[in-house]
């Protein structure tokens, strides 16, 4: 093969003593049929020096960005990028990422890179604890980054715990899944206009209080994410969430279910799948106080009276503003996960129902989930434990199939 048929992967390395571990990576990497550019940062290369990378590779070894400044590499290995995946990761490299610093080759390509990106962390236990640590993970896992946990085990010196270097088959196995999907469905959503909810809808009680959720909306805005990516025009309606704009999405915010109805029905008039990943409140108050509720001495609490909201799900999937459009529900159960799913599916009319299984310290506000997908014709596609992206592409898949084979 080519090298310029061969998927492009960018190894980053960062300065930590796995830096060798990353020799077994690079290896599988390239004796599997890719092309990897290996870009260390200047620490790295105390732990492992260019001769190593750049025979292993085949290719020229870079880490600032004043080299061969002519080819504009601080751009064009990022552009030109299939993977990016950052092995060992260390706290430092995850902070710079986190907030964009752009000090270096690796940080530059970072910045250029629109395809997926892994990272894989090496550091001591109290490194990887520290919550400005944990922060730029969960930073980095918001933006769509793969974060793959460290392993538990002996670390650099005497002492044991979390913070060791994935095996470097993992971390493979973990690139190879990113690629082949990246490979198979590629931009195959592309001239398709997708409409997804998400976030939690609240409806107020008086200027300051509201029935509300505990939906954080990150399955929508995976789901918002990975649509882009295989280029689809979307629009996302954001019902109370705090997460950034997933780059290339239309975003309409929203706060009520009627709000929700409204932003969704409008955009669904040409959407070619609407998704509704959005957990929307089916009772709101049925009076409005506008002044502040205030408690009376010596007085019981006036009971809420709720009414109705309309249900935007079973609307959508009754009237079907466009021909061939396929709709999406989302179910969130606590008992009998599969029997609720399927009554729920069959009543709300949709082609697809993802049915997961919440409690009080499941999937709400998590960075993962697991899921099946059920579908009105009796399949079911289970989804196995793993990132929010993970699950959206599969509904992506599933979606994808369906508008194909109508
Ligand atoms: N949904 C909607 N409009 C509503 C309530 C829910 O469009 N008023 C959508 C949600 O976005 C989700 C699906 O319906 O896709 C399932 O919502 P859920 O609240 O779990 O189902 P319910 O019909 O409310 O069933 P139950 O409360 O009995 O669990």
């Amino acid at each position: 093969m080519d090298r310029s048929d061969k998927p492009r992967v960018v190894l980053g390395v960062s300065g930590g003593i796995a830096a060798y571990k990353a020799c077994e990576l690079l290896r599988r990497l390239t004796e599997s049929g890719h092309d990897v550019r290996v870009v260390p940062t200047g620490s790295a290369l105390r732990f492992v020096g260019e001769p190593t990378w750049a025979a292993l590779s085949g290719n020229p070894v870079t880490t600032g960005v004043w080299e061969d400044v002519h080819e504009v590499p601080h751009v064009r290995i990022g552009q030109e990028a299939d993977l990016v995946v950052v092995a060992p990761a260390t706290a430092d490299t995850l902070a710079r990422a986190a907030h964009g610093l752009a000090d270096d080759l690796l940080t530059n390509t970072l910045l250029t890179a629109r395809c997926p990106v892994v990272f894989a962390p090496a550091m001591h236990t109290e490194m990887w604890e520290h919550p400005a640590t944990a922060e730029n993970v969960a930073t980095l896992r918001r933006r769509g980054a793969v974060v793959i946990e460290p392993a538990v085990g002996r670390l650099t010196g005497e002492d044991t715990g979390k913070g060791r270097l994935p095996d470097p088959g993992e971390i493979f196995e973990v690139c190879r899944r990113l690629l082949a999907r990246r490979a198979a469905s590629g931009r195959d959503l592309a001239g398709r206009h997708v409409v997804v909810s998400a976030g939690g809808t609240r409806e107020p009680l008086d200027p300051v209080r509201f029935l509300g959720n505990r939906s954080s909306g990150r399955q929508g805005y995976a789901l918002a994410r990975t649509a882009v990516a295989r280029g689809a025009r979307v629009t996302l309606v954001a019902a109370n969430t705090s997460l950034p704009d997933p780059a290339g999405a239309d975003v309409v915010p929203v706060g009520t279910a009627v709000q929700l109805r409204e932003a969704v029905l409008k955009a669904a008039k040409d959407a070619d799948a609407v998704v509704m990943a959005a957990a929307v409140a089916d009772f709101r108050p049925a009076r409005y106080a506008h002044g502040k509720i205030k408690k009376r001495e010596g007085r019981e609490p006036e009971p809420v009276a709720l009414v109705r909201n309309p249900d935007v799900l079973a609307e959508l999937s009754a009237a079907r503003p466009r021909p061939g459009q396929v709709v999406v529900g989302f179910a969130a159960e606590t008992d009998d996960v599969l029997a609720n799913g399927r009554a729920k599916l069959a009543r709300k009319g949709c082609d697809l129902l993802v049915v997961n299984e919440v409690g009080e310290d499941r999937t709400f506000g998590a960075e993962e989930n697991e899921a099946v997908i059920l579908g009105a014709g009796g399949g079911e596609t289970p989804v196995p434990h793993g990132p929010k992206e993970a699950l959206a592409d599969t509904v992506w898949d599933r979606v994808v199939h369906m508008l194909n084979a109508g």
